[in-house]
């Protein structure tokens, strides 16, 4: 009708009349956005008390709920987000681990001005990989993901295997205290060390959650570790499983699930054969010794679908631009405790602290004029990071617009993966290839946000 047409038309400049003009002639020009915003919430995190001052990601035009929203993207498809602050506090939204265009990719000063509240800003970008992402914020973010602000995000891909179920957990735990209120999200002596991990933990908003699926049946699990800090040792127990991508991407052998290993901002991708008689439940754990314990179960429902794990296709790979071994420049890419310099205060946060640097620099903080790239890199040519990790502890390095290959390593044989995210372990020291073929400043940081406030963040340019 004109009235809505109008109403859509109305304040949202150029997207909102390429809407109205579309719905009228029925031409698809440019997609309808998906209206999300960043606000405060509360919710029953440690299974009895009333959590305040959440913070979280809601669809604006959908009932309210406090765990943010899971959304889906086709491959290929554009997406737009129009996205609306709602915090007391500025904020930015990062698409991890997708392939977005610099300006998408919500980095304050980097790539875009903070979002104060009351301000928008549209999202508009293509997927060109399918697979498991997600989102969350890029500014004061110990505080803003630890108090909720992580989504998980789908591409699907239409040539995307058929499953008899899906279910998508976002793990990550919470620091509360005894009364489920948050406490001081990082110590110091910790932030020096691995991390201070959380107190109470679960996934999707809840402690110890159990999905139910058909008996017998083939399961996708879609899982993100969105933990500020904690690194999990997960492994099956009552149920087998096939590791079918990780970090949004097809393994390049699939195996059985054994024990794997993933860092804050790692995904896994699983296909799960349920338990084969009904009310039967498989539980997911996490083995590392000094913080064992379950995290989510499964439990069959139905009479069973009879499936095994023979019936599992692999996931089709996405595009990868092979680099060139012949010809790549290297990188040094040195982690280490100590830096030459220490980082000025800014609105997104610093901690206040400087322990860790990235070759010898620490991180500046959000500024209009940065520290000078790692290294320029020509658009289309190879490069190799070699990453050499000088500390007693582990750290999932996260580069930002572009995705690199693991080529080897001194501490332990390498699966060739594409990944955003690699857990490089103590005294580790791996090569990632990558061609540098996505134009703007990409910060590459640790995933432990703590190390990542704390220094241990730098940048690469691509021109
Ligand atoms: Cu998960 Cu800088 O990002
Ligand atoms: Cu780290």
């Amino acid at each position: 009708s004109r009235r809505n047409l109008l109403k859509a038309g109305v304040g949202v400049g150029a997207y909102g009349a390429g809407i109205a003009l579309a719905s009228r002639f029925g031409v698809a020009s440019s997609p309808a956005p998906l209206l999300l915003e960043a606000k405060g919430t509360e919710a029953i995190l440690d299974g009895t008390h009333v959590t305040k001052g959440m913070m979280t990601y809601a669809k604006a035009d959908a009932p309210s709920a406090n765990i943010p929203p899971v959304l889906r993207l086709r491959r290929g498809e554009p997406f737009v987000a129009r996205f609306t602050n709602r915090l007391d506090e500025p904020t930015t939204v990062h698409w991890h681990g997708l392939r977005v265009p610099n300006r998408m990719d919500g980095v304050p000063f980097l790539t875009q001005p903070y979002l104060y509240k009351g301000d928008s800003f549209d999202y508009a970008f293509t997927p060109p990989d399918a697979g498991t992402f997600w989102y969350h914020p890029h500014c004061n973010t110990l505080t803003q993901i630890g108090r909720g602000m992580t989504g998980l995000l789908i591409v699907e891909d239409p040539k995307d295997p058929q499953f008899d179920a899906e279910i998508t957990i976002n793990l990550r735990d919470w620091r509360l205290g005894s009364d489920g209120q948050f406490i001081e999200q990082f110590r110091p002596r910790d932030t020096a060390k691995a991390g201070t991990n959380g107190t109470v933990r679960g996934a999707n908003w809840r402690v110890e959650p159990s999905f139910d699926a058909p008996t017998g049946g083939l399961v996708r699990v879609r899982l993100a570790a969105t933990d500020v800090t904690r690194i999990y040792a997960l492994k099956l127990d009552g149920a087998e499983a096939l590791v079918v991508a990780l970090d949004g991407h097809p393994v390049p052998k699939i195996d059985r699930l054994e024990t794997i290993t993933i860092g804050p901002g790692q995904r896994l991708d699983l296909a799960l054969r349920m338990p084969d008689s009904e009310g039967k439940t498989a539980r997911l754990i996490d083995v590392r010794p000094s913080s064992a314990k379950t995290v989510a179960n499964f439990r069959s429902v139905g009479t069973s679908l009879k499936r095994t794990l023979g019936d599992v296709t692999p996931l089709t790979p996405n595009p990868w631009q092979e680099p060139d071994l012949k010809s790549v420049e290297r990188v040094p890419l040195i982690l280490s405790a100590t830096a030459e310099n220490a980082p000025t205060q800014s609105i997104c946060g610093t901690l206040g602290y400087t322990f860790w640097a990235i070759n010898r620099v620490a991180w500046d903080g959000d500024t209009p004029d940065p520290m000078a790239p790692l290294v320029e890199m020509k658009l289309g040519k190879s490069y190799v990071f070699n990453l050499e990790n000088n500390t007693p502890h582990a750290h999932p390095i996260h580069l930002h617009g572009m995705n690199f290959k693991v080529i080897s390593s001194n501490a332990r044989a390498v699966q060739p993966l594409i990944t955003d995210t690699y857990l490089v372990l103590p005294d580790e020291k791996v090569q990632l290839a990558l061609v540098a073929d996505n134009v703007g400043d990409w910060v590459l940081h640790c995933h432990i946000i703590e190390h990542q406030k704390t220094g241990m963040t730098s940048f690469v340019r691509v021109i």
